[in-house]
């Protein structure tokens, strides 16, 4: 296992509904295509639904690994060659109820696996419920999925908010989702950007944009990622330009981001 060599991320939004799911697989599949090793991890526990983007239904999911005799491997789900996915399933107890027992054992099947992956990815769910907070503070970077929406706005700027004064998290990365211009998702981007820096003193940086594309609806309703079904139309273009900016970031801070631990301990939630 070679802890220092795995980014692990969160993907993740005060209001539902904006694409998160969306974009975490079909980075998910980008950055496969560029030869890394991706494991997504199902962190809503609310709404699971990277499975049903697949068009899948696992035997097991996370809450299956509470039990002693299911290893980690026993429940991921092969998407492609080194494309792995841990799915969940709607109605998982929340995390925080869970005793530190489970949570510790939980962890440590995750974290024995997770060193093998380039990226480590955790798609959560909307909202700042306290297995949100969790999860969100648990990996090395954090991506927030915005839309033009004024609501989206508002509450990717409570999400920041709560994260930066309740667990003290000042990095975030944001994707501007259903742009349809740069202009306009260059001023959602400096909307939210504003907020932040005034009354936060937090300065966030800017992944970029992805374009309203009815393909997109169309991937979802087929249950296949928009990578493999369109990979020309415009926001699969988009997601695979992010792609490679996030392995350029990986890249430029690997010394900072790189040496954290991949996941911070549970217990310590
Ligand atoms: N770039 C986009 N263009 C058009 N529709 C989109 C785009 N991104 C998301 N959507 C729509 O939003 C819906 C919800 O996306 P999803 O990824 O499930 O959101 P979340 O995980 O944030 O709840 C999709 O089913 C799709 O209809
Ligand atoms: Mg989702």
């Amino acid at each position: 296992m070679n802890r220092n060599n795995t980014l692990s991320l969160s993907v993740m939004s005060g209001k539902g509904g904006v694409g998160k799911t969306n974009i975490i697989l079909n980075l998910g599949y980008a950055l496969n295509r560029e030869r890394m090793k991706v494991m997504l991890m199902d962190c809503d526990l609310g709404l699971a639904n990277l499975d049903v983007l697949l068009g899948i239904s696992p035997e097991r999911n996370l809450h299956d690994l509470l039990r002693s005799d299911v290893d980690t491997e026993d429940v991921l789900v092969c998407i492609e060659e080194g494309f792995d996915m841990l799915p969940a399933t709607s109605g998982i107890p929340e995390l925080v109820e869970m005793d530190e027992d489970l949570q510790d054992i939980l962890f440590r099947k995750l974290i024995n696996l997770a060193g093998e992956y380039d990226y480590l990815m955790l798609d959560l769910g909307a909202g700042i419920s306290n297995t949100v907070l969790s999860f969100a503070t648990l990996p090395q970077l954090r991506i927030v999925v915005v839309t033009p929406e004024p609501t989206s706005l508002t509450d990717s700027y409570a999400m920041i908010k709560v994260l930066a004064t309740q667990r003290g998290i000042k990095d975030f990365l944001v994707i501007v989702n259903q742009a349809t211009s740069p202009a306009e998702a260059a001023q959602t981007f400096e909307r939210l950007d504003a907020a932040c820096r005034n009354f936060l003193n937090i300065e966030l940086r800017n992944l970029g944009f992805i374009h309203q594309d009815r393909t997109l609806v169309e991937a979802v309703r087929r249950q296949t990622p928009l990578l493999k079904f369109a990979p020309n139309s415009p926001a699969a273009k988009d997601i695979s330009a992010m792609a490679r900016k996030i392995m350029r970031y990986r890249e430029d801070n690997r010394e900072r981001i790189l040496g954290r631990p991949i996941l911070k301990d549970f217990p310590s939630l």
